[in-house]
């Protein structure tokens, strides 16, 4: 079946989660769609299933205009979409689960669908019992099992959102085989994720998105450099940081000889001196050894070898809640799950941030504090607006309220990933003044330009390998682009102090 998307738009509130996508996907053929965390990609197959409703644009079946109302309609049309996180069923046995929304109506023909459920489970070697439940299933096994329902309800082209996440090496193989067997059956397959290598891995074409817009196409062989600029790539023209004048004193953040390790990558013998005031970003493919970089900065990991120097003093091998209390930060990329706290309000997240060492909470203290707050970081919410209720670009806001006046250092993933242009402006001029109180920052960003725009030098990783300092503004967004992809990378180990 051929697919077609034509000029989609949506928007949530300010944000463009889709701005004018067009896309189209040949019968037969595994198509990837590739794009960062928040580029639109899910909300554009939400649209094409029927979960959510375009604001405009139009969508074309074998060159046939369609309106699509709700997943089940779409799966009467042969569209079936497997979501990225899972709907749940668990009370309901593999064969029950599997009948669900049949076309049969009401009252299935429950020895019929158990014959063409163990056809089906046959036909891709799935070895799934019809009548275990579904709770007892992993990850991997109720992906067979959407899959077999859906090509039973009609499918004919399958989109899966994010498939691999939560599944292991083998059962990802397992499904790539199957993916592959369904296009060579003349299914059309469309693939969504943020994983390059897995995208260039399975994928005969490719279309990336990057902040709702669409920044490129792309075929087998691919250039990863290429891949790599256009899911990272921005045009929006941004004030570049300026040169700021050298801080007196020493290196507020001394890395000397630091080798630290997790279970997969190793960084070895970094050397790196942070001035007062320095912003650094570090760059590279997701998982390529950046957050070892920060969790060693901030105590939440300890190097096995060499030496963390804050403002001259030796903290290695000191706790996270060491750190914090002389002066070190960090925010991480999950603000809900680790920052913020669902449920909780506001006033609440100021109360517990203000609420140093004594046991009793100052409520009536945090409702005022909270009330300048949100005015001061121009918060829209109200102080007992829950958390959750906030967009991305007020929860990012509380958390940088929340964080105490003096910092010698603040580490950041992603600030501003999936905020309106107008938050990520803001953010970044708050983080201005720190650093001109003499805040060093180190911050990890998939945005190229970004990194480029807002650090005075930039750290590329590479599989755990880091080259030397970057200055951010001799270098440009294609240059950075190929160090990402590993073209022209040489490890430089980090060792210039400064330039
Ligand atoms: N229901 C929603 N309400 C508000 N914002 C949303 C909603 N769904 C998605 N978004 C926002 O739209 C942008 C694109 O999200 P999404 O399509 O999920 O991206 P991706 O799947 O590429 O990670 C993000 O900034 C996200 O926060
Ligand atoms: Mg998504």
């Amino acid at each position: 079946m051929k697919i077609e998307l034509r000029d989609i738009h949506k928007h949530f509130g300010s944000l463009r989660a889709n701005d004018g996508v067009t896309l189209s996907v040949a019968p037969g053929t595994i198509h990837g769609l590739l794009g960062e965390n928040g580029a639109g990609k899910s909300t554009l197959m939400k649209i094409l299933n029927g979960f959510i409703a375009a604001d405009s644009g139009e969508i074309l079946l074998d060159g046939k205009p369609v309106t699509m109302t709700s997943p089940a309609q779409a799966v009467t049309r042969g569209v079936g979409m497997l979501y990225q996180d899972p709907l749940d069923f668990s009370a309901l046995t593999v064969l029950d689960n599997f009948v669900l929304g049949s076309p049969g109506g009401l009252v299935p023909d429950r020895g019929r669908a158990r014959r063409e459920l163990r056809e089906l489970l046959n036909r891709f070697d799935f070895t799934l019992d019809p009548d275990t439940h579904v709770s007892d299933l992993s990850i991997g096994e109720r992906q067979q099992l959407e899959i077999s329902r859906l090509l039973w309800l009609g499918a004919r082209t399958l989109v899966l959102d994010e498939p691999t996440t939560a599944i292991s090496a083998q059962q990802r193989d397992k499904l790539f085989a199957t993916l592959r067997k369904l296009a060579q059956e003349g299914m059309s397959v469309i693939f969504v994720s943020h994983k390059l290598e897995e995208v260039e891995a399975l994928c005969d074409e490719v279309t990336v998105l990057n902040r709702g817009r669409v920044t490129g196409q792309a075929r087998q062989p691919y250039a990863t450099d290429k891949l790599v600029q256009m899911m990272f790539g921005q045009n929006i023209p941004r004030l570049k940081r300026q040169p700021q004048p050298v801080q007196a004193g020493g290196p507020q953040v001394q890395l000397d000889r630091v080798t630290v390790s997790d279970w997969r990558l190793e960084l070895q013998d970094l050397r790196l001196d942070i001035l007062p005031g320095e912003v650094i970003g570090l760059a590279g493919l997701e998982g390529s050894g950046q957050l070892l970089l920060l969790q060693t900065c901030c105590g939440l990991r300890a190097p096995s070898a060499g030496r963390v120097r804050l403002a001259g003093v030796d903290m290695t091998g000191q706790s996270y809640h060491r750190l914090q209390k002389v002066g070190v930060a960090y925010m991480p990329a999950g603000r809900l799950e680790e920052g913020l706290i669902a449920g909780m309000t506001l006033t609440e997240h100021v109360a517990l941030a203000e609420h140093k060492g004594s046991f009793f909470v100052n409520w009536s203290g945090a409702a005022g504090s909270t009330a300048k707050s949100v005015e001061h970081f121009h918060i829209k919410g109200r102080p007992a607006s829950r958390i959750e209720e906030l967009s991305g670009g007020n929860q990012q806001r509380t958390l940088l309220a929340l964080l105490p006046p003096q910092l010698k250092l603040l580490l950041m993933e992603h600030p501003t990933r999936g905020l309106d242009i107008e938050s990520v402006e803001y953010i970044w001029k708050l983080l201005l003044e720190r650093t001109k109180q003499g805040t060093a920052i180190i911050f990890l960003s998939s945005d190229l330009e970004e990194l480029l725009d807002r650090s005075d030098r930039i750290l590329v990783f590479f599989g755990g390998q880091v080259a030397a300092p970057l200055d951010a503004r001799r270098v440009n967004v294609e240059q950075l682009g190929e160090l990402i992809g590993g073209k022209g990378f040489t490890e430089g180990g980090a060792h210039e102090p400064h330039n």
